[in-house]
């Protein structure tokens, strides 16, 4: 039987409509039996500030223990002014306090995101894995996948609809699968070393 696998998903994007929270649901439909993507919800987080730390609101608490209970992060993004939204941003700095008590440190991550333009999200992507090495987290380099989104990408049932797409980013989701998992044995070894 498969091993159960928590993946949390974090969307930088708060609409409704959000054609990255599509993508993330799609992508949902391509990972392993056995695996859960749970969406981390980052919409009602107030924004940082770093006097809030000894005191954190209950929304930030939540979002540290959806953190900390996944087994890999899986950041699906926007493009925003060639950059990453403020809204992630904003997430990302609260579970990344206080200082020594992130919640990031370690976690084997992904990165992917669709936009209209034509280098869908690669410079977002970009910035975001700077952020993501500065918090320790393990990201997949390879394969890279920007998503230049067009009309008919998804199905009425919210699923990948064009093959070739389809293919793609099943690979790209078997290599995130795959580097998880190998993150997560090596951690397993440490502790059984330790
Ligand atoms: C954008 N958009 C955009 N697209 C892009 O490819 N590169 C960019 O730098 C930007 N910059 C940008 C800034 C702001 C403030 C907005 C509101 C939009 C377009 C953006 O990719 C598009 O609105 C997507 O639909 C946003 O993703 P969600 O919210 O649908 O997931």
């Amino acid at each position: 039987m498969a091993q159960a696998t928590t993946i949390g998903v974090v969307v930088g994007s708060i609409r409704p409509d959000s054609i990255n929270r599509k993508l993330a649901l799609a992508l949902g439909a391509l990972a392993p039996e056995g695996w859960t993507l749970e969406h981390i919800r980052i919409d009602d987080l107030p924004l940082y500030n770093q006097d809030d730390d000894k005191n954190p609101a209950a929304s930030v608490k939540r979002l540290k223990a959806d953190i900390a209970r996944a087994d890999g992060i899986l950041i699906v993004t926007p493009e925003y002014n060639r950059s990453i939204p403020g809204v992630l941003k904003n997430a990302i700095d609260h579970a990344s306090r206080p200082y020594g008590q992130s919640a990031w440190a370690g976690k084997p991550a992904g990165v992917i995101g669709t936009s209209g333009g034509a280098i869908g999200t690669a410079l977002a992507q970009q910035h975001l894995r700077n952020v993501m090495a500065y918090l320790d987290m393990p990201t997949m380099g390879q394969p890279e996948a920007f998503v230049q989104f067009k009309e008919g990408l998804f199905d009425d049932k919210g699923r990948i609809a064009n093959d070739a797409t389809k293919q793609f980013l099943q690979k790209w989701m078997d290599s995130y699968v795959a580097w998880v998992q190998r993150h997560t044995e090596q951690a397993a070894e440490k502790v059984a070393y330790v």
